[in-house]
């Protein structure tokens, strides 16, 4: 079984977004393997066409680049990610959005994924 298939039924009931990548965090990753449709209700993508793009795609002008880049940092250094970054609705819309990510281990301790719940 899958990442998404153990997810998918979880999640997709949820008023709480959900997104999951791959474990890929360098450019032009992480990949967007599943997102829930409380992610598509919050972000104005619909889900077909946010999968396979980064997150990094939710990024606009307002977006700290400081904040963008501990994301990364702390999932490298093997913790967990929470915080609010200022994301980019579909349409322009800029939204402050509570973000907490977690790494989801494979059985060499090596993140095989990453699952995000997001909130505004
Ligand atoms: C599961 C997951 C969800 C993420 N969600 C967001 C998000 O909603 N908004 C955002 O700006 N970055 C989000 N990120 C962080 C970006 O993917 C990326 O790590 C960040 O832009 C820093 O990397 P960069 O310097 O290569 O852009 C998320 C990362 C992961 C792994």
């Amino acid at each position: 079984m899958t990442i998404v298939e153990l997810v998918r039924p979880f999640a997709e009931t949820l008023d709480l977004a959900v997104l999951v990548t791959d474990g890929d965090l360098d450019r032009p990753g992480p990949t967007i393997l599943y997102a829930n449709s409380a992610f598509a209700r919050m972000s104005g993508y619909p889900v077909a066409e946010i999968l396979g793009q980064a997150p990094r795609r939710l990024q606009g002008p307002g977006t700290s680049r400081q904040a963008a880049r501990a994301v990364t940092r702390q999932l490298r250094t093997g913790g967990r990610f929470h915080g609010v970054l200022e994301n980019y609705r579909k349409a322009g819309e800029a939204y402050l959005c509570e973000i907490d990510v977690r790494p989801i281990r494979g059985p060499d301790g090596q993140p095989t994924a990453f699952i995000a719940f997001e909130r505004r």
